[in-house]
């Protein structure tokens, strides 16, 4: 199997206006990194170009929040593959637990725009699953979990799926300051793995990147990353401040 580097993304949701990605980047890029951690930046779309313009030069990724499976058409208020890619940004988060909870993605939305991005581009999806609190309670965290990566890959190859980051985002964690204890974390993310083996096989499940993401914070993030089925995080809030971002790239 191929060796799994670290991967912690950013993810600033609706923050930053253009003036303030500025800042944020102008400050970032001097920050000395881990060059052993890759990362990058998804942010809204008014901001990525100046983000790729400010990351030039640099191993500092960037991505988009969203993008829609047409190539174009009468979606008022959608953004396209085709712009993204010449916007030049390398990520993209598919299928976030906020644009299910509030725009209607549902896991076959996800998967049409999943293939899209694998198909007709080099970008790499950041695909978000998890579980709420509801389903938690009822001990339903890893029929939820397995069912949205069965519907979700529905039809990716084995080089797609491996291509694939999958973000696993407990609902009840984002924003709350509670985070899933690092065992927790650890236990869902593995059964992603197994739930990959079991569609896949060992040697994409065994390459595939798994983040988990849910209020990781400067003080919580070595722990997480400790575990072994834990490669990555996807961060909200502390993805906002340039020292705390990389107080948290900066790990190890
Ligand atoms: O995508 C990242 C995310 O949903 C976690 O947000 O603010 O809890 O780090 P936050």
């Amino acid at each position: 199997p191929e060796l799994r580097v670290p991967f912690i993304g950013g993810n600033w949701k609706m923050f930053k206006t253009i003036s303030e990605a500025k800042a944020f980047a102008e400050v970032f890029r001097e920050i000395p990194r881990n060059p052993g951690v890759r990362t990058a930046i998804c942010a809204p779309f008014l901001d990525i170009p100046v983000l790729t313009e400010m990351f030039a030069g640099t191993d500092i990724g960037v991505g988009a929040e969203n993008v829609h499976f047409e190539d174009e058409g009468a979606f008022t208020g959608e953004i396209s593959l085709p712009m993204l890619k010449e916007a030049g940004v390398g990520y993209c988060v598919i299928g976030h637990s906020e644009r299910r909870q509030y725009f209607n993605e549902t896991d076959e939305t996800v998967n049409r725009k999943l293939k899209k991005v694998l198909s007709e581009s080099s970008i790499t999806p950041i695909l978000c699953v998890g579980e709420n609190l509801k389903q938690r309670e009822a001990g339903n965290e890893k029929s939820v979990v397995s069912g949205q990566i069965e519907k979700d890959f529905d039809g990716l190859t084995p080089e797609q799926a491996k291509k694939t980051v999958i973000a696993y985002e407990p609902i009840w964690a984002i924003g709350t300051g509670k985070t899933a204890t690092p065992e927790q974390a650890e236990e869902m993310c593995g059964f992603i793995r197994e739930t990959v083996k079991s569609i896949y096989g060992g040697a994409v499940s065994e390459s595939v990147i798994i983040q988990y993401g849910g209020s990781v914070k400067p003080k919580n993030v070595k722990e997480i990353m400790a575990k072994p089925d834990i490669d990555g995080a996807l961060v909200g809030g502390a993805s906002l401040d340039p020292e705390q971002f990389a107080a948290i790239l900066n790990y190890m």
